[in-house]
């Protein structure tokens, strides 16, 4: 089978990753989680207690660390200088810090242009916020994954109940909400639904029939039969 890109983009807890692996795992092809990224350097200036408004401080963080994401069993693993921030970049803190820091428009270029990097080779199946409209402008396949700021809260705090933090719905929805508004008001390339991306809402769907959506699109968008 000839090897094309699919971008998924959508707002948090969309279902993006969790999809975007199963897709990638039946076609073959290799997953890409951006938002790691954008998370590690996030998780790297608060260990080094870089303020999210100091921009000089975190370019030049960001332009010095060594992100390399390997596809693991359950989740993409993220190695950061050497260190296994895979869980670490998961925390409430980064959550509330990621979305200032993505907004720094040398920052995204940095990490932009490793992820065209990475997509070069085609057969990749990158998740994001802009890769239909800047990383992948030519991506075979567009996906925009939505759901109500609700069902997407309920989500994350079904995975977050697992975890050792403390975390409310409550506080959860307000999280989503807030990254959400910031992602999608940034100058430097927003979260938008590309023109030729077609839109999924997948509230009240499930993960494999947002799954098998999504490779019936691959089908058509390959031309032939992919399964
Ligand atoms: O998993 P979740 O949807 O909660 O977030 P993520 O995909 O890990 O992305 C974390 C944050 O990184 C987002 O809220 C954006 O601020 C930023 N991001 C971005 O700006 N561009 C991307 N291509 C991916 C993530
Ligand atoms: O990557 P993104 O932030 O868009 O979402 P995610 O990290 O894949 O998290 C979505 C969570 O919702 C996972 O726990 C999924 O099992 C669950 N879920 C989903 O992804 N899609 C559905 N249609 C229903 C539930």
């Amino acid at each position: 089978m000839e090897k094309f890109n699919i971008a998924i983009d959508g707002p948090a807890a969309a279902g993006k990753s969790t999809v975007a692996r199963l897709v990638a795992r039946h076609l073959g092809f290799v997953y890409v989680d951006t938002g790691a990224m954008y998370r590690a350097v996030t998780w790297k200036a608060l260990q080094a207690g870089i303020a999210s408004d100091n921009k000089d401080e975190l370019v030049r963080l960001a332009g010095s660390l060594q992100i390399e994401l390997y596809p693991g069993e359950q989740a993409q693993q993220v190695i950061l200088d050497g260190i296994d921030v895979t869980d670490l970049i998961r925390s409430v803190a980064v959550n509330q810090n990621v979305s200032a820091v993505a907004a720094v428009p040398e920052i995204r270029r940095l990490l932009v242009l490793k992820q065209q990097e990475m997509a070069r080779a085609k057969g990749v199946v990158m998740d994001g916020r802009d890769i239909g409209t800047h990383v992948m402008p030519d991506a075979e396949l567009k996906i925009f994954l939505t759901a109500s700021v609700r069902e997407r809260a309920e989500r994350r705090y079904l995975e977050m109940k697992d975890k050792q933090e403390e975390v409310t719905l409550e506080q959860l929805e307000k999280d989503i909400a807030e990254r959400d508004r910031m992602d999608e008001e940034r100058e430097a390339s927003p979260l938008v639904r590309a023109d030729d991306a077609v839109l999924i809402d997948t509230s009240g769907m499930s993960v494999p029939q947002v799954a098998e959506r999504i490779l019936e699109l691959a089908k058509t968008a390959a031309g032939k039969g992919i399964r």
